[in-house]
């Protein structure tokens, strides 16, 4: 086996420069070793490819190839031991399947208007002329909609305590001191509820007992007028037939919320940090939606061509998510020449094929416009992944992505506190912007002109 090239320099020292400077870092392995570049950890190579040749060969070639669960294992103390991150083989296919049928286009239509809703409610409550957290205001957005499509959840205590909690389990830390001492070894030492790591245990416990509670509740209830995942899942067959258990139901919750409440808050986030950096792309984005007139329909919003292209844009210069998940050699396998023993890890780094200058010319210039020149394979552009394990909610991602800027960019006039660059920050899965974008509400947006087609109608 000839494995590709890569740094000889040891991990701990290689995770300090990567938590450091992620983008740099990898542009520089870039730079030295090209498309596929090996990582040793410990005696396992894993070897990290951005060519989309070696990218479609890892996502298919499912027989020497496999994307198995107990690669994960590190995520599940967050999304329980029975989330579809945690599974493979037919039960993953299987609960796969169930929530992707959960996400059908009937029930994102008929939310389109309540994330509308939720997002004018929770940006309207940001005072005029003071700073807030860009992140933190979206986060709320994000987990109010997650926790409503999901659990079917919209008020009370039970709905804030899980809010609440899934937002201290799943925190970014956006203070760089606290970025530092997470680092160091005492963080992570149990020393019971008073201890950083025995605290979160505690937290994360508290969680998962109210969403067992909310799985119980919802199968004692059965109430055929609920239009949430949750009271689907509930009613749902396992892969052999028998109904699954409360917790399998529970750990099938997690993923969604977590994601919706990370990877979505995440790339919204990046996402008002561009836009506001860029007042070309911001004018053209308002021009775009302005023209569809006072109060338009959710669904005319999400096929807007620039503002899917500056979606697309975000999800490319910045992918929240910086690699899929690791994929594992089964049986002897050639990718690119290279001859790959049992037991190698695959990783398919969508950062560095994201920013290949072959495929988008001028990589590290935010330019939406390539997105309507060219149409890029789905191993050229891979911000949701790819193959076993695509990300379920890739299309729920960007039609709520597109609603929440629309709301905001129409309505309220935002402005950066600073133009200085936003460092990004690596939490083990995904890259945030490390101060979580500090953004100053100028006040209500007044309409520019009137929207092109009521003058058209009065010709
Ligand atoms: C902008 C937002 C999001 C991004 C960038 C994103 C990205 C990704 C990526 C890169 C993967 C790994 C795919 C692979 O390994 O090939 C993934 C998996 C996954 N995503 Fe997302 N995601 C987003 C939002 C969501 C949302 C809203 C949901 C739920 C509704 C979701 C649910 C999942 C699940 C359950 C998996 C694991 C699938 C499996 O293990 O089979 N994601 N996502």
């Amino acid at each position: 086996m000839t494995l590709p090239a890569g740094p000889k320099t040891p991990s701990w020292l290689l995770n300090q420069k990567f938590q450091a400077d992620p983008f740099g870092y990898m542009d520089a392995v870039y730079k030295r070793y090209g498309d596929m570049v090996t990582i040793m950890s410990g005696s396992t190579p894993t070897v990290h490819v951005s060519n989309p040749s070696g990218i479609k060969q890892i996502f298919t070639s499912t027989k020497e190839i496999s994307a198995r669960g107990a690669l994960n294992r590190s995520f599940a103390l967050f999304t329980g031991n029975q989330g579809v991150l945690q599974l493979d083989g037919l039960r993953h296919k299987h609960r796969r399947k169930l929530l992707m049928q959960a996400f059908h286009g009937e029930r994102m239509q008929a939310c389109g208007r309540r994330i509308c809703e939720l997002t004018e409610k929770i940006i309207s409550q940001q005072a005029i002329g003071k700073p807030f957290v860009a992140y933190s205001a979206i986060e709320d957005i994000t987990l109010s909609i997650g926790i409503e499509v999901v659990m079917g959840l919209r008020e009370g205590e039970r709905y804030n305590k899980i809010k609440h909690l899934f937002a201290c389990v799943f925190k970014h830390e956006l203070s760089p001191l606290l970025q530092f001492v997470r680092e160091l070894p005492f963080w992570r030492w149990n020393l019971g509820q008073w201890s950083p790591t025995g605290h979160l245990l505690h937290q994360r416990q508290e969680l998962f007992e109210l969403l067992y509670a909310q799985v119980q509740e919802c199968r004692q209830q059965a109430d055929s007028s609920r239009t949430d995942i949750l009271s689907e899942l509930v009613l749902a067959h396992d892969e052999t037939g028998e109904p699954m258990t409360n917790e399998e139901v529970r750990d099938l919750l997690i993923s969604p919320l977590g994601a919706a409440q990370g990877a979505s808050a995440t790339a919204l986030a990046w996402s008002l940090y561009w836009i506001h950096r860029l007042p070309t792309v911001r004018d053209k984005l308002l021009e775009e939606i302005d023209r569809l007139g006072k109060d338009p329909d959710p669904m005319s919003i999400v096929t807007l061509p620039y503002l899917s292209a500056v979606c697309n844009e975000i999800l490319r210069i910045y992918p929240t998510q910086l690699f899929a998940f690791p994929r594992l050699v089964e049986s002897p396998v050639e990718v690119m020449g290279h001859e790959f023993n049992v037991g190698t890890i695959l990783i398919a780094n969508i950062y560095l094929t994201h920013q290949r200058e072959d495929l988008y010319p001028n990589s590290k210039k935010f330019r939406p416009e390539r997105f309507l020149e060219k149409q890029f394979s789905a191993y050229e552009f891979l911000p949701f992944g790819g193959g076993a394990r695509v990300c379920i909610g890739g299309t729920f991602a960007l039609f709520e992505m597109k609603l929440v800027l629309a709301t905001i960019l129409s309505h309220y006039q935002l402005a950066l506190v600073s133009q200085r660059p936003e460092r990004p920050m690596f939490d083990g899965l995904l890259c945030y912007p490390a101060r979580g974008v500090n953004m100053l509400m100028l006040g209500q947006r007044q309409r520019q002109r009137q929207p092109q087609h009521l003058i058209t109608d009065s010709l």
